[in-house]
């Protein structure tokens, strides 16, 4: 779990927009509703989120779920400090009292009793019952709760009940086209739009074999990073080997053949 917050004034992350989620992103925001960001790893979805909180100059709390993830540790509990036992607020309580945008990342991974958490929180009561302390908070204004998961590796006993999902606004999230893409690696990186494009070229390849040889496409995270290496002058081959080609698989047949197409690329 990791509280981050990003304060009112700072600077806006980078973010290029696909089309009009940043709209709809504004428009749930101005009306209170939840909103659920689903797409493969690495496709921008944290950095959307991000991007919107600088924008609406919300603090913004970030918690990764994972399957040890209990109720307390987002709501908040009793601590010893200093002989005393004091109450401290969880990253989602902070959120509701203080009216920021609460992040729940890979909400898929929480456990049942996270997600009966946010149903009260997620519907029209917008309260967040605190049993340890005998609160019931009505969420502040500006309050926003936004979760993400990734549909493709989840596992079918992973997805999220009707109950819970059918709280949330939807916004599907896909890899950029390779102009958009190229715009995103080259500003990140500051790798020439030339040898960007040809990365890009690279990615779509490699995601192409998706669920015949690979389980998930090659991010624009590791494309960021492959571009980064290159930049800083790691040879083409040995950036891609490390940020493009090894992250994706352990199989050496697979590695040869993906080499191959490196090769088809960059010739
Ligand atoms: N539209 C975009 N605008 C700017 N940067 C982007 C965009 N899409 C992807 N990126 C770049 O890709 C990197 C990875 O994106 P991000 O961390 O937001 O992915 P994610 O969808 O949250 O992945 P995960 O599901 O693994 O958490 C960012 O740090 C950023 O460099
Ligand atoms: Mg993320």
């Amino acid at each position: 779990m990791d509280g981050n917050l990003q304060l009112k004034g700072a600077e806006v992350p980078f973010y290029l927009p696909d089309g009009d989620e940043c709209d709809v992103f504004a428009a749930a925001y101005a009306n209170g509703l939840p909103l659920l960001l689903k797409g493969p790893t690495g496709c921008g979805k944290t950095r959307f989120v991000a991007h919107m909180a600088a924008q609406l100059g919300r603090p913004l709390y970030t918690v990764a779920c994972h399957d040890d993830l209990a109720a307390a540790d987002l709501i908040g509990r009793y601590l010893l400090k200093g002989g005393e036992t004091v109450w401290v607020d969880g990253p989602l309580t902070r959120a509701v009292r203080e009216g920021a945008i609460c992040y729940l990342d890979e909400v898929v991974e929480a456990r049942k009793d996270v997600t009966v958490v946010l149903h009260p929180l997620t519907d029209d009561r917008r309260i967040l019952p605190v049993d340890r302390t005998g609160e019931e908070l009505e969420a502040a204004p500006g309050f926003m709760l936004v979760a993400s998961y990734n549909p493709g590796y989840q596992n079918i006993l992973k997805t999220l009940k009707p109950s819970t999902r059918q709280r949330f606004l939807s916004i599907e999230f896909d890899f950029p086209s390779p102009e958009r893409e190229t715009e995103i690696v080259a500003t990140e990186s500051r790798l020439d739009p030339e040898r960007t494009a040809r990365l890009v070229r690279l990615a779509g390849k490699l995601r192409a074999l998706k669920g015949q040889d690979l389980e998930e496409g090659v991010s624009t995270r590791l494309l960021v990073y492959c571009a980064t290496l290159i930049r800083q002058g790691m040879p083409v081959e040995r950036a891609i080997l490390a940020a493009m080609i090894e992250p994706l698989t352990d199989d050496e047949d697979v590695k040869r053949g993906l080499l191959d197409l490196v090769t088809a690329v960059f010739g």
